[in-house]
């Protein structure tokens, strides 16, 4: 029996380039989309993901949503809002894992999920909440493990409880850091090796189409790949 992926996959090798700039574009590039929400985009970046497109399209709401310090994607929103004068600006300071955070939010065209879902247990669950609160697409990029490590298609591993050894080797060249070692699931931590192919299908799982699909090699070592992905709601 051979293995085939589920969901085959678009797979123009774009240059290494600037994965920043890549990702930021790839919610610019969106079409008719006036309201924009970013889940988890604060730690270092700062709302870039979410306030730059937001500037580009003329957004008419932002939404950030994040469990961290927010305070410098605060000041930022404060600066994008000079440019955006007529823009309703949202903070949701919550923890995205939990369905409640979804009750009061506000459906928007498009949401963001960049290196978030590797870091939540419930991956899946996030999914479904993200997809049920966005009306048009949901942009989607992180390391994924490369497929070949895989025997079966659309896989992913908790690669969270491994041995040290091992989490070093995957570890080689890339940005995933040393972590405290865990016993029990944190966001905090990296916990999932997802494929580009399980993500592809988990959102096909909710109905979710993939509008567009790359992956850029380089950007976080030899096991690595990292794909930007644009999914489109259900007709
Ligand atoms: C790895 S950083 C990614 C930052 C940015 N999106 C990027 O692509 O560079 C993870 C961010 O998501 C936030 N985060 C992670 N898990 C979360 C959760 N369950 N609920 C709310 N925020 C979360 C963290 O506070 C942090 O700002």
């Amino acid at each position: 029996m051979s293995a085939r992926r589920s969901t085959p996959l678009q797979r123009p090798v774009v240059g290494a380039g600037n994965h920043l700039d890549l990702k930021q574009d790839l919610v610019a590039n969106l079409s008719n989309v006036s309201s924009l929400r970013d889940f988890g985009g604060c730690y270092i970046v700062e709302g870039r993901y979410l306030l730059e497109p937001a500037k580009a399209i003329g957004a008419k709401f932002v939404s950030m949503v994040d469990h961290g310090d927010t305070s410098a994607y605060q000041a930022r929103a404060e600066e994008a809002a000079l440019f955006l004068p007529d823009t309703r600006f949202e903070t949701v300071n919550a923890d995205f894992r939990h369905a409640a955070t979804f009750t009061g939010l506000e459906p928007v065209d498009a949401s963001i999920l960049f290196e978030v879902l590797m870091h939540q247990e419930n991956y899946s669950e996030v999914v479904r909440n993200v997809t049920s609160t966005s009306n048009k697409f949901v942009c989607v990029a992180q390391p994924c493990l490369r497929e070949e490590w895989f025997p079966l298609p659309s896989s992913s591993t908790l690669l969270q409880f491994w041995d040290e050894e091992l989490k070093d080797e995957i570890r080689r060249d890339s940005f995933w850091p040393k972590e405290e070692r865990a016993t029990t699931f944190t966001s905090a931590s990296w916990m999932w090796g997802h494929t580009t192919s399980h993500l592809i299908d988990l959102f096909g799982g909710y109905g979710w189409s993939l509008e567009h699909g790359e992956v850029i090699p380089n950007v976080c070592g030899a096991h690595w790949e990292y794909p930007l992905l644009v999914f489109r709601a259900p007709a």
